[in-house]
């Protein structure tokens, strides 16, 4: 008898089911396997290399020897500084950096973790729909519940706070929001931000809001949630080297706001895990002191593969949510169409692999998401072969 099996199929890991792409995994290898190119536009991942001033500061970080041991788990104090630093110049935002910082090894670590600190078995988060993936890892595995609240395009894919009533508000531990927005690119305004802040200090409740596209913006850089008056009672916001530095594969993010929360995650992790390795800690002190000039010529890449690849889209009867940033398009197809299919039927007439939105949430259904991280030669031959596609 395969007693393991059974054990893992009653265990909370079947409410991890990634069904969505199941299918279009499965033809990506068929079509892989018989010779056929495919372009990925799937997955958030830059293909812009890390800038090879900050690589070379890791190699010689590497090297040394005080780098060697057991890191610091909270961050080294020169980096919880140069993160104090950072979003003072970015945001005019004052942090303790003893209790108001808190260096993660990415921020879907610290996400996943974050609601074992706030939940008990029965509490609800909230999770928009669609979203990142992540934001039901920790709710899943704390036995918490998940109340789903969707973003509309006629909202500009921010919560309707108003229809979602005093009653779910008022019982809610965790409100995940993720501005700049992943799938659909959405900016948060400070309009919104400051009518939030007002409904968690109202019911009680905390804000997680992930910040982890928020440099990369093409017009009016996007506002932290911390230069609300009064936030850091109620709100916790998650920053990353991952987008803004092409560093995804570097872990490193940090958490700031809430010292309660931040000390929180910080005894849990103690117990889960001994921090980031210093010599990226280093690494990362050196790319934050210089992050404007890096985030400057990155943010120029991908607005050119915007322009251009919105533009394209548009001309074949595509409808593009006018983002002000992020390396995402959300996008109709020109007919209706359930966005499983039409993902499919991009990588089988056009070799173009992009999401389904249904995999983002039920109300991501009817749009593809186009992630822009391939190079410019890749995606004009992406855009002529979408062109060519019979809808
Ligand atoms: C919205 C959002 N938050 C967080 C992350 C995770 O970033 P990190 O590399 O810091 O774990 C991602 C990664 O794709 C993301 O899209």
């Amino acid at each position: 008898m395969d007693f393991v099996k059974k054990m893992i199929s009653k265990s909370r890991m079947k409410r991890f089911a990634p069904y969505v792409f199941i299918e279009l995994d499965k033809k990506k290898k068929e079509f892989q396997k018989r010779g056929k190119k495919i372009i990925s536009l799937a997955i958030g991942d830059p293909d812009i290399p890390t800038p090879s001033e900050i690589a070379k500061i890791a190699s010689r970080e590497v090297r040394k020897s005080v780098n060697h041991s057991y890191p610091s788990g909270r961050g080294t104090v020169k980096l919880r500084r140069a993160i104090a630093r950072w979003h003072h110049r970015r945001f005019g935002v004052n942090l303790d950096e003893e209790k108001e910082i808190l260096v993660l090894i990415g921020s879907k670590e610290g996400i996943a973790h974050l609601p074992f600190t706030l939940l008990n078995r029965g509490d609800t988060a909230i999770i928009p729909d669609p979203s990142y993936p992540a934001y039901k890892t920790g709710v899943i595995l704390s036995d918490g519940k998940i109340h789903k609240i969707p973003l509309l395009e006629k909202n500009g894919f921010l919560p309707d706070i108003k229809s979602i009533g005093g009653k779910v508000l008022g019982k809610t531990s965790i409100f995940f929001i993720n501005y700049p927005n992943n799938p659909t690119g959405a900016f948060a305004s400070r309009k919104f931000l400051r009518e939030i802040v007002e409904a968690a200090k109202k019911h009680h409740f905390l804000i997680a809001q992930d910040a982890a596209y928020s440099e990369l913006y093409f017009s009016k850089p996007a506002p932290s949630i911390l230069e609300i008056n009064g936030a850091r009672d109620v709100a916790v916001e998650f920053h990353s080297l991952s987008k803004t530095f092409c560093m995804t594969g570097w872990r490193l993010a940090w958490l700031i706001g809430n010292r309660r929360v931040i000390q929180s995650l910080a005894a849990l992790k103690e117990n889960i895990d001994s921090g980031q390795f210093n010599a990226i800690q280093e690494t990362a002190v050196y790319a934050l002191n210089h992050c404007e000039r890096f985030a400057r010529s990155i943010r120029k890449i991908y607005k050119g593969r915007r322009d251009f690849f919105s533009e394209q889209l548009q001309k074949y009867g595509w409808k593009i949510f006018a983002s002000q940033g992020t390396f995402f398009l959300w996008a109709r197809p020109p007919i209706k169409i359930n966005s499983l299919k039409c993902a499919l039927k991009l990588l089988k007439e056009a070799g173009v692999l992009a999401a389904p939105g249904r995999g983002f949430g039920k109300n991501g259904e009817g749009y593809i998401r186009f992630s822009l991280t391939a190079p410019m030669p890749l995606l004009r031959q992406a855009a002529k072969s979408i062109s060519r596609i019979k809808w």
